[in-house]
């Protein structure tokens, strides 16, 4: 399927809730929570891409890099490259329901199988957001990471619960989804947690646990400590909290906190393979892509999936030749330039 169609498709599916621009900014969207924007002035949204296009690299061609390895081990699991589709639901009221929740979340499981990678699912009002995950995660075999909210009192145990039902590989909590708005206008409790609190869930859960909405080295030693075996340096896409730096400004640092401890992830702005190998330059294990992958759901389901992460996987191959980078789990800071 040609990427392009996809994208055509999307935009027409997608009309009033993402306009699939050229580049996926936060510009046209700025605002538009619930839709596919930043929250408020859509600046944290912004400055994930504005700091990812501020890293440079310095290409390298006199080596003996032709065919570079993209294969990475992730908690036990092995990926053809490591890109993971971000948890991203609510279809029809972030995209406009051009399809629906369960062909969407099936999509993006098995278009990420299909190639080797894995798909997150998300979590949210109304219900059928994770009951569309699960069914999807079943059908998948629980090839793919369930993601759910920082819920208070009875709704957390119940999650957990019917989570674990699914016999995920990895599962996860975005702790950042304790400032939703979207949740907090629908009165449903979520909330920060304390360290014991986390400790707590942590040790309850079946899979390696994954901590998602990290943007401080206090909070990322915080959740090793908590028994984490994996973060994702995220700002939720700048859909929780205005005026959040980039991830790529925040992730060197909490990198240099907790490399080795835990396995890191990040998401925000990553737009193409030559993104992820930033990322990873920057102190990543793994990224995560988040509307780009919807997009190419919403626009061709699950061929739509695949033919996105083809183009991701190209271009990572390229950027690694032209960076001299042979091995994806090995890579060098000094493939970027100093910043200006
Ligand atoms: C419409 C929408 C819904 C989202 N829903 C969830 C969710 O249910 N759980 C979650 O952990 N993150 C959710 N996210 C955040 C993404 O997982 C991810 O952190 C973010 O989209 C990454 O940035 P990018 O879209 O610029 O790649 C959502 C994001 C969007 C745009």
């Amino acid at each position: 399927m040609d990427i392009k169609e996809v994208r055509k498709t999307a935009k027409e599916r997608m009309k009033g809730y993402c306009q699939v621009c050229a580049v996926c900014d936060g510009r046209a969207c700025a605002g538009q929570v619930p839709g596919m924007g930043g929250l408020g002035t859509g600046a944290a949204f912004m400055a994930n891409l504005h700091a990812l296009a501020a890293c440079r690299f310095n290409m390298r061609l006199i080596h003996g890099v032709d065919s570079p390895r993209t294969e990475v081990g992730l908690l036990g699991q092995r990926l053809a490259m490591p890109v993971l589709a971000a948890p991203i639901g609510g279809v029809a009221i972030n995209m406009g329901g051009g399809v629906s929740e369960e062909d969407y979340i099936k999509a993006v499981l098995k278009g990420c199988l299909f190639r080797g990678v894995l798909g997150c699912t998300g979590d949210g009002i109304p219900p059928f957001i994770i009951d569309a995950a699960l069914a999807a995660l079943a059908e998948v075999g629980g090839n793919g990471v369930p993601f759910i909210k920082p819920w208070g009192g009875q709704e957390l145990g119940e999650k957990m619960r019917r989570v674990q039902k699914s016999s995920p590989v990895m599962l996860g909590m975005d702790i950042d989804a304790a400032g939703l708005v979207t949740l907090t206008l629908m009165g449903r409790p979520v909330s920060p947690k304390p360290l014991e609190k986390l400790k707590e869930i942590i040790a309850a859960s079946p899979a390696p646990f994954i901590v998602k909405g990290v943007m401080t080295p206090e909070d990322a030693c915080l959740a090793v400590q908590a028994g984490a075996e994996a973060i994702v340096v995220s700002n939720h896409g700048g859909r929780v909290l205005d005026h959040t730096p980039g991830t790529a400004e925040v992730l060197p640092c909490i990198a240099a906190a907790v490399k080795g401890q835990v396995a890191i992830l990040a998401d925000g702005g990553v737009r193409s393979g030559g993104d992820v190998l930033k990322m990873l330059a920057l102190g990543a294990d793994a990224v995560m892509i988040g509307r780009p992958i919807s997009v190419a759901a919403v626009g061709g389901l699950e061929e739509g999936v695949v033919a996105y992460l083809d183009q991701i996987r190209s271009e990572l191959t390229a950027a690694m030749v032209l960076t001299g980078t042979a091995d994806v789990s090995r890579v060098s800071p000094d493939i970027l330039a100093p910043a200006l």
